[in-house]
């Protein structure tokens, strides 16, 4: 399985595995400890977490009872976290609303609960998950700053942010962003009309994507834009003689020259496996690419 060096130090692989549907898949911890092994045996060693991903944003509390139980894998994964967005939840009853909130002591106080709930000393990507339309940008340089001080992040990267907001809050911190995430798939390319994937080439800057296959919509159109997709999708299959559409829609992404990572929704071990050919094996030709940003509503001239 390949990685992506983000950096001179660090390096994550280029499938990730999303933990924000970790709840549904219904694993005990030793189930989970059993999934993160599997993971890492096949290369895979980035888990993509959030402070609210889970019912009562439990997910990285279940992570961490993995770890907690076999403390020997957090040597050998990277855990990608993040915090700012603020949604009505049984811990936080005094939060009403959906808000972004990047102010100091909010994100040092989300980082500690994370930390807390992942069992964890360090989080080795803290992504800020959207951008806050009140951010104070000088205050949260300092605060990243204070956080790698304390060894608490080892690097920071963004989610979600045009290449504008990209580009401001990378103008008051010198420390580098490593990493972008951001959603992409054939049912939704407007990181390809707004020119945040080229923004990612400009700055040398791998991008993690996320939802890949639209929340599992690839396979379940729902009008005839989708259908059309699909059967474009099916179309390929047939002549890269691929097994599942899956696979075309993960070579489309990987096919791109900024070394995307893909985070993963799922947590089948036959659909990852599916995922790890993809990445070691893009053979979609450039027309064929072409033909899906052209079915996906890209306009050429
Ligand atoms: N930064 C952000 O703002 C942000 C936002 C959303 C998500 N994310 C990250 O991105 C990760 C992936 O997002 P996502 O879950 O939306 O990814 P996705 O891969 O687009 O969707 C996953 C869904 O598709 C289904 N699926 C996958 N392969 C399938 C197949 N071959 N046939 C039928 N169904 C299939 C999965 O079901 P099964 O489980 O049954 O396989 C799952 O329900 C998340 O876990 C999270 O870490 C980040």
């Amino acid at each position: 399985m390949l990685n992506i060096q983000l950096n001179g130090e660090l390096s994550i692989s280029k499938l990730v595995i999303g933990c924000m549907r970790m709840n549904d898949w219904k694993l005990s911890t030793e189930q989970v400890v059993e999934f993160i092994e599997w993971c890492i045996e096949r290369g895979i060693t980035t888990f993509d977490h959030a402070d609210i991903y889970g019912g009562d944003h439990r997910n990285e509390s279940q992570f961490g009872e993995a770890l907690k139980l076999k403390p020997s894998l957090r040597e050998n994964i990277q855990i990608v976290t993040k915090c700012d967005i603020c949604v009505p939840n049984a811990k936080h009853p005094e939060i009403k609303t959906r808000f972004f909130n990047t102010d100091q002591a909010y994100v040092l106080a989300q980082v500690n609960e994370s930390l807390e709930k992942l069992q964890c000393g360090y989080i080795d990507i803290l992504l800020i998950h959207m951008f806050d339309l009140l951010v104070d940008p000088r205050e949260l340089g300092e605060t990243l700053q204070q956080l790698k001080s304390e060894g608490k992040v080892k690097y920071f990267g963004l989610s979600n942010h045009s290449p504008l907001e990209f580009d401001t809050l990378q103008k008051y911190t010198d420390m580098r962003f490593v990493t972008h995430q951001f959603m992409l798939h054939p049912l939704g390319i407007q990181n390809y009309h707004n020119g945040t994937m080229t923004h990612c080439l400009k700055e040398g800057i791998s991008p993690m994507i996320w939802s890949p296959l639209a929340g599992g919509r690839i396979f379940k159109p729902t009008n005839a834009v989708e259908e059309n997709m699909k059967s474009v999708l099916e179309t390929i299959r047939q002549e890269l003689g691929l097994t599942h559409i899956d696979e075309v829609v993960y070579q489309w992404i990987f096919k791109h020259s900024s070394n995307p990572a893909i985070v993963l929704g799922t947590g089948n071990k036959e659909r990852i496996e599916r995922a790890i050919q993809s990445a070691e094996n893009v053979r979609l030709t450039r027309e064929q690419w072409y033909k899906v940003l052209i079915e996906a509503g890209y306009t050429l001239w």
